[in-house]
């Protein structure tokens, strides 16, 4: 099977044989179902973007190259899709292996993963169900600070729509990438920052702007991270962000859920919203919680 994956790197194409297809197929079985009676004819390469949402998974058969998908019938078979993008994506994908040693609490953990572009986090643009709520919600005027913001897109997203925004990052390495991406005239101060340090300071943020840094630190900190950014806020300011609820043990990522999330946060903030996000990447379909939350 001729596999490609669409991602923050631009194409990576195998064709996938042996074992790695026997996985993937494992997989793709429901799909090849689902489409090869819809397309009525068999279906031999798959193309999918793992990062985007949209009519880019393409169907062939050397009868039939080229089958693509409409937007509709895109989101009709989202949930066939999305196991396979996964599975595809875990075949190509290669993680540079992890510095001895290293833990997710120490920048030189993350530093090589941002210096060899190997983060498999990374989706080159802020989280779409992100984009979608900030657009009918403008954080303009408002205060925000973006934890772990890696190279920045979150907090250029906001910075455009005319908050003013801090974006702190352990790493030394993401924050110099994410300021060379910034255009000047952005109202973003990047700082190395641990997260960890602002509990006990003085609250000065109307906005948290969560994305991949709650599910980067150590589980057993999960409660600092609350504490954290709960002291960061003004009371009545709000936490927005997106929770990685992918289910698999191990990490970072590591996984959470919305028992979790409600019973970590609600000591400290107001839930308003908690619930399986919208419109996510394909690869994070149907696993992120989308939560609004307000301090108390
Ligand atoms: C999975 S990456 C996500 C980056 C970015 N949010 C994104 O989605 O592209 C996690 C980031 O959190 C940062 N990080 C981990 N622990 C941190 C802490 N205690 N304080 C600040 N940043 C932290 C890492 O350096 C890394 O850049």
């Amino acid at each position: 099977m001729r596999a490609v994956v669409v991602g923050a790197r631009g194409e990576q194409a195998r064709d996938l044989e042996g074992e790695a297809y026997a996985r993937v197929e494992a997989v793709a079985e429901p799909m090849w179902a689902a489409l090869g009676r819809h397309a009525g004819a068999p279906v031999r390469a798959v193309a999918v973007d793992a990062f985007a949402r949209h009519a880019t998974l393409s169907l062939a058969d050397p009868a039939r190259p080229g089958l693509r998908l409409t937007p509709a019938e895109f989101e009709a078979f989202v949930d066939v899709i999305a196991p396979v993008a996964r599975a595809i994506r875990a075949e190509l994908f290669v993680r540079t292996p992890d510095v001895a040693g290293a833990g997710p609490g120490e920048a030189r953990f993350w530093d090589p993963l941002f210096a060899a572009d190997a983060g498999g986090w990374e989706l080159g643009r802020a989280a779409p169900p992100l984009v979608a709520w900030f657009s009918e919600h403008v954080p303009k005027g408002m205060q925000a600070l973006v934890p772990g913001c890696g190279r920045g897109h979150e907090a250029r997203l906001l910075a455009a729509l005319e908050a003013t925004v801090t974006a702190i990052d352990l790493s030394p390495t993401a924050i110099a990438q994410a300021q060379a991406m910034t255009p000047p005239g952005l109202a973003i101060t990047f700082a190395v920052q641990d997260l960890f340090t602002r509990i006990g300071q003085r609250p000065a943020f109307d906005l948290v702007v969560e994305h991949t840094c709650f599910c980067a630190i150590d589980p057993a900190r999960r409660d600092d991270y609350v504490t954290a950014v709960a002291d960061s806020l003004r009371p009545g300011g709000m936490l927005v962000g997106l929770f990685y609820a992918h289910g698999r043990t191990g990490g970072p990522p590591f996984t959470t859920d919305r028992a979790e999330v409600e019973r970590r946060f609600a000591p400290r903030f107001a839930i308003e919203q908690l619930e399986v996000a919208q419109g996510s990447t394909l690869i994070r379909h149907r696993q992120e919680l989308f939560a609004v939350m307000r301090r108390r």
